[in-house]
């Protein structure tokens, strides 16, 4: 585990970016699934990136430092209970949290309406995830509206309710040494789990066969969760982008695309890999699924500190284009499909996005209008593919096939680190490990 000392410099940073004022930033509500159960407990990323602490029912408050006082962070948490202990299992309660997660001070969370005003008085601004949750903005305003009630007294209310996550998704954005390490095993655990789907699938399997072996994996690993529902699609499934029924059988002949990562201590892992039912690629699947690994290779190229956000998509296009026109399911130049959006037809996705604690993750693409430069720390997927539906206008030997792969890179001081590279991904690796 993360030591507790790396939550800390992150809510000291947060607190010294702040321009006074007050934080508030609550975990993620709990989810009753029916009368007896709760849907497996996720805690809100922000709040786990800035405390570390993975109990339901926590809220995080930093104020900020002034002429007269040190910035101080405050946790709210469940009391401790034996009764609910016997039923739930260990709670720190205050006092424990307190000293475990290195805060200044901590009360029961049933403190809050209480205490929350009289930490807003005389402070200039809230910052809030505004809009993220419509209670917790409520809530935040019931608070600034209790201490307006009392100005005639002297005191001040905050006057501005400001956005923590303008700076929250910029800390997030560049990943430090310890988050690394997390996001290395994470996908670790998920390049194993492919693997694993490789060596099992075999024709009259079902999707969801093979999709147990990746939840297997991810488990015994210690992965606590897959992080997102993952994608097990054989034949012409591979070509709904969002596909989660998992429940088709797996035909000779066929590609099976498997989009699936697991999270571990927080952070996601996203994967694509696309490989045939039976072990070997056939000659028009070969002839794509080339395209979209030459397509990939041509982006991670790409993914170089001072290079644009943008910069991979654009190399992953200009090759998609002109593999299109080669195969004859588009017509023209390359710029003349590039600038009609022909390729959308087979290309409907950009190649990629932000990865960490979310598997979108926080962080802005474009400041000013412009595409960001890349920065070592940043932490993305590359995820070109192609899709072929059938249509009138396209040859039919290629219907129905489905092709993405995604791999997960930082980006470094000198150009890229491919975190999932141990996924087989060549034609003569994959039809390798599937004899
Ligand atoms: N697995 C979600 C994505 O690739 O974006
Ligand atoms: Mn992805
Ligand atoms: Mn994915």
């Amino acid at each position: 585990m993360t030591a507790i000392k790396h939550f800390i410099a992150r809510r000291e940073h947060f607190a010294k970016k702040m321009q006074g004022g007050v934080a508030i930033i609550p975990t993620a509500p709990e989810r009753l699934r029916n009368r007896d159960a709760h849907y497996p407990y996720r805690f809100d990323s922000y709040f786990y990136y800035l405390t570390g602490f993975k109990e339901p029912e926590g809220v995080l408050v930093i104020i900020a430092a002034t002429d007269k006082a040190p910035a101080k962070h405050i946790l709210f948490c469940r009391e401790k209970d034996v009764e609910r202990e016997i039923w739930d299992g260990f709670r720190y309660g205050p006092d424990a949290a307190k000293e475990k997660f290195g805060f200044d001070e901590a009360y029961a969370v049933s403190e809050l309406d209480k205490l929350l005003p009289k930490l807003m008085t005389d402070q200039t601004a809230v910052y809030s995830a505004i809009g993220q949750d419509a209670i917790w903005d409520q809530r935040i305003i019931g608070w600034v509206n209790q201490v307006r009630e009392h100005i005639r007294r002297g005191i001040q209310a905050p006057t501005e309710i400001k956005d923590c996550r303008f700076f929250l998704d910029e800390m997030r954005l560049i990943k430090d040494a310890e988050e690394l390490k997390v996001m290395r095993r994470a996908a670790d655990i998920s390049t194993q789990a492919h693997q694993r789907a490789m060596r099992t699938t075999r024709p009259d399997m079902h999707e969801y066969e093979i999709e147990a072996e990746l939840l297997y994996t991810f488990c015994k690993h210690g992965a606590q969760a897959p992080a997102y529902t993952s994608i097990v699609a054989g034949g012409r499934n591979a070509c709904v982008l969002h596909y989660v029924e998992n429940n088709a059988e797996l035909k000779a002949g066929d590609l099976l695309l498997i989009d699936a990562g697991c999270e571990l201590d927080g952070y996601a892992s996203d994967i694509t890999r696309t490989f045939p039912v039976n072990g070997k690629f056939t000659s028009v699947q070969k002839d794509i699924y080339q395209l979209v690994l030459n397509a990939q290779q041509a982006a991670i190229a790409k993914a170089n500190p001072g290079n644009t956000w943008n910069d991979p998509h654009q190399a992953a296009l200009q090759v998609l284009a002109q593999g299109f026109i080669d195969l004859g399911l588009c017509q023209g130049s390359v710029d003349a499909v590039l600038e009609s959006g022909d390729y959308k037809r087979f290309y409907m996705h950009r190649t990629g996005h932000w990865l960490g604690m979310d598997v979108h993750d926080a962080g802005e693409y474009k400041q000013k209008g412009e595409w960001r430069q890349l920065q070592p720390g940043m932490t993305l997927t590359i995820e070109p593919g192609c899709y072929i539906r059938p249509a009138e206008n396209v040859s039919e030997h290629f219907w129905n096939i489905g092709i993405r792969i995604e791999d997960d890179v930082v980006i470094t001081q000198t150009g890229q680190e491919l975190l999932t590279a141990a996924a087989p991904k060549e034609i003569a690796e994959i039809e390798e490990i599937m004899q």
